[in-house]
């Protein structure tokens, strides 16, 4: 067996606590540097274990002992902290998006090359057990041709659930931090799973819209053609609806000439049930002796982990990550041609009742 692999995590915010935790619970993995500006976050990383902690991830960069890093850090410091991350021989594990823009994706990758080390990225939603299941039903053939697919994605981001816990971090009301808007936030998750289904897609019609007083658009339709399967798809996604995990509002559906089969079909009926039982279950576990199972019908965490599992393992084998750069710049490239034909559109008034 392979020596276990010292992980750096690069923000502790709401993404990097899910790494963190994930990688506690991963066999073949130590987690034993972290970084994060705020000081709240660097204590709740030495509550969970973690003593070496920095203000700032260039210093994690510089002084830490670690084989690789999770950049879950906002997007206008993806590019800074890969190319750091690279040029001290880490390999990094990216969230998505990617990169704000195309060619900060191109210097990342140039960097990476060139240091020889190996990049992931955090494509979730491929990851989700209801997706990986309407896969392997797909590529066994059941549905027949897929003439026509579609997918969405609506949350609340960046506003939690009122009473909100939080104030929202200035990045996530600045357009040139995030990047863009729903479609590249919430999107590149989207185009990703249509790609893994339908390979290279071309982007034939694209609209947004805001409805919602915030720096970029907060919804978003996209209709895109396969010319590998002839399949018609269309996207959509937005910010305007609250959502409370374990509740995830992702819809994908896939009607082809056999049958139609939707993600629906995989996920529990009660999934809030289900996971209440799962915590009781744990703490039973717990007060017993056992290991808790931690991955059981919150099947938003057992994507994250088996993410970063795959990531971990190829580094460990040698191997190049199954989602990487390649992937990550794709979608990219997508985003911005659907912003490109939107931008007619982007700016429209919207009224509502
Ligand atoms: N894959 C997914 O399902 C998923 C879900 C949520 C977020 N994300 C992505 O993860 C990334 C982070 O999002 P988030 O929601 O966790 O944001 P967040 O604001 O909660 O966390 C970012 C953290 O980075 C820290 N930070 C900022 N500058 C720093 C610096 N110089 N040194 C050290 N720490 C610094 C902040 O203190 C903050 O805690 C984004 O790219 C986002 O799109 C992905």
């Amino acid at each position: 067996m392979s020596d276990p692999l010292d992980l750096g995590i690069l923000g502790l915010g709401n993404i990097g606590t899910v790494h963190l935790q994930t990688a506690r619970a991963m066999d073949g993995v130590r987690v034993t540097a972290v970084a994060d500006a705020v000081p709240a976050n660097r204590r709740r990383a030495r509550s969970l274990g973690v003593d070496e902690t920095y203000d700032d991830y260039r210093d994690l960069l510089a002084e830490a002992t670690v084989d690789a890093v999770v950049v879950a850090l906002p997007p206008f410091l993806h590019e800074d902290a890969v190319v750091a991350a690279a040029e001290s021989g880490r390999h990094a594990f990216v969230e998505k998006p990617f990169a704000t823009d195309l060619e900060s994706a191109d210097r990342m990758i140039d960097a990476a090359e060139g240091a020889g080390v190996s990049l992931g990225v955090d494509h979730t939603i491929r990851y989700f057990p209801a997706v990986v299941e309407m896969k392997r039903v797909y590529d066994e053939g059941r549905l027949g041709h897929v003439p026509m697919a579609s997918i969405g994605r609506v949350n609340g981001w960046p506003f939690e659930r009122p009473p909100a816990s939080r104030s929202i971090p200035d990045w996530q009301l600045d357009a040139d931090a995030t990047g863009g808007g729903a479609l590249l936030d919430l999107g590149v998750h989207l185009f990703d799973v249509l790609e893994w289904f339908f390979g290279d897609l071309e982007v034939a019609h694209a609209s947004t819209a805001r409805q919602l007083d915030l720096p970029y658009e907060d919804t978003a339709v996209v209709v895109l053609e396969s010319p590998q399967t002839g399949t018609l798809a269309t996207l959509q996604c937005g910010f305007f609806q609250w959502e409370e995990p374990p509740e995830i509002n992702m819809r994908f559906r896939l009607d082809g000439v056999a049958e139609t089969l939707s993600n629906g079909e995989f996920v529990p009926d009660n999934l809030t049930l289900h996971a209440a039982k799962s915590g009781l279950s744990n703490a039973w576990r717990r007060a017993t002796g056992q290991d808790p199972e931690y991955f059981g019908p919150t099947y938003y965490y057992r994507a994250h982990f088996r993410a970063l599992a795959d990531f971990v393992e190829a580094v460990q084998t040698g191997e190049t990550p199954p989602v990487g750069p390649a992937e990550g710049r794709r979608t990219l490239e997508l985003v911005a041609r659907a912003y490109e034909l939107a931008g007619r559109t982007d700016e429209r008034e919207v009224v509502t009742p």
